[in-house]
């Protein structure tokens, strides 16, 4: 038994934000039926390929767990078949880009018609306003929802971070606002628009860049590095380098090894609890009781020279043994992992968080697993369905039509 058994997903999903929140809903026990272009599928199968022929693991990562079926709801035939999806599933989930399903037929007006119980969810780039015809990819969200002007160091670029936050950050928000509406469906009876912004998901994950833009008005933010430099503020929050964004100070630190690996560093947060233990391990213990360093408002000024002393104490060993001599001080600090330890990290396999995959033509591959763990829907993370691979077995027991119904459909190009 998994959570959302029992639940029908009409998956009109493309690229990695609309994808990645239908593939949680899998994992967590729908049955997703994922609807592609006949003949062309889902872009990303075919993007940034590694292997000629075969669908590319941007694909292959984003949509497990789901079945295909190819289907054109803009011909007569795949008009109708969407028609009865609509009439037989309990969510349709889409993101193209805005107008699209309208445009083949279907506005939110007609699926509440043809099912007031569907739960109807979409991802755009922006919410009702000025931008809201306007197509969105992951930079463009992370440029506009304040992540790249915070981003980076002040005397450099805004900088967008490898971290997918308004694709996978968005569907993530996206899948919670469909069990939430099935939950209070169970109530009502009744379905409801779910809309999610990838923007919106950005600034909500920018609230303490938003946090300090307010508290500039009232003076300089006195915990980023740049005030213990001298180096006055502007009118917005700016882009602290790799400043803590909490209320203890860190930083990124060079590690023994790191003249040539690129990710031989740690992240060290000097945090005031432990001050001592900092003082000791780093074979300062005078600055304990040191009127000018004994505090933690006194230490804000001296914070590059004293992450600078830490410094010639973490070069000195290596990043994995910062945390073992850290832990058990309860200094917080995580060394820079590459994905290539993530990659090969066992623990991480332990848990399912990194998956190795079968496919029949790929051959074997890692994905990431479901990052929820529920005690009770344990996730089994199945390969991506080939291109139409569920067609016939959908339009059968789904939709209801007949081995003579289902090849007309075929020889309509409506599938
Ligand atoms: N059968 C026939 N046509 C289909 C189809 C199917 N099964 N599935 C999709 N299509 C058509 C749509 O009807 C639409 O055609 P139309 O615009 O002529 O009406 C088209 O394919 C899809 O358009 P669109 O989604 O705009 O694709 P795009 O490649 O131009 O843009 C995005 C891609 C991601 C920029 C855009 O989809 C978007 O802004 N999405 C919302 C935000 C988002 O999720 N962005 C992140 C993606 S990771």
């Amino acid at each position: 038994m998994k959570a959302l058994e029992g639940v029908r997903v009409l998956d009109m999903t493309h690229v990695q934000s609309g994808p990645s929140c239908t593939q949680l809903l899998a994992w967590f026990g729908a049955d997703v039926i994922k609807i592609e272009r006949p003949g062309v599928g889902d872009i990303t199968r075919g993007q940034l390929r590694d292997i000629p022929d075969v669908d590319s693991l941007y694909f292959t990562m984003l949509n497990h767990n789901k079945r295909s079926v190819t289907l054109n709801p803009k011909t007569e035939q795949g008009s109708k078949i969407f028609r009865k999806l609509i009439e037989e599933c309990d969510v349709m989930v889409e993101n193209f880009g805005p107008g699209a399903i309208d445009r083949m037929g279907f506005p939110w007006e007609k699926i509440q018609e043809i099912n007031p119980r569907m739960i109807y969810a979409s991802i755009k780039g922006f919410g009702p306003g000025p931008y809201d015809d306007c197509k969105v990819y992951e930079n463009v969200a992370q440029c506009t929802g304040g992540a790249a002007s915070t981003t980076g160091f002040l005397d450099g670029l805004p900088v967008v971070t490898g971290a997918q936050i308004g694709d996978s950050g968005t569907g993530m928000n996206l899948a919670l606002g469909i069990v939430t509406a099935l939950y209070q469906r169970e109530q009502s009876g009744k379905g409801q628009r779910v809309e999610c912004a990838m923007q919106d998901g950005i600034i909500n994950l920018c609230r303490v860049k938003l946090r300090d833009q307010q508290r500039l008005a009232h003076g300089p933010l006195n915990e980023y590095s740049q005030h213990g430099e001298g180096v006055p503020f502007g009118e917005a929050t700016p882009r602290a380098g790799n400043d803590s964004g909490g209320g203890q100070p860190g930083t990124i630190l060079r590690c023994n090894g790191w003249e040539t690996d690129p990710n031989a560093y740690v992240y060290f947060i000097a945090q005031a609890a432990v001050w001592g233990n900092v003082c000791d391990l780093i074979g300062k213990p005078e600055w304990k009781e040191d009127p000018g360093y004994a505090t933690p408002g006194v230490r804000l000024d001296k914070m590059k020279d004293i992450f600078a002393t830490i410094e010639e104490w973490t070069m000195t060993v290596d990043k994995f043994e910062v945390m073992r001599r850290c832990n058990p001080l309860n200094i917080p600090c995580g060394p820079i992992l590459s994905m290539k330890e993530i990659a090969e990290e066992p623990s991480l396999r332990d848990t399912g968080t990194i998956v190795e995959v079968d496919h029949p033509e790929r051959g074997t591959y890692l994905s990431v697993g479901n990052p929820i763990k529920l005690s009770e829907s344990p996730v089994d993370v199945v390969r991506s369905p080939l291109l139409g691979e569920h067609t016939d077995e959908v339009l059968e027991s789904v939709v209801g039509l007949s081995e003579e119904e289902i090849a007309a459909a075929h020889e309509s190009g409506a599938v």
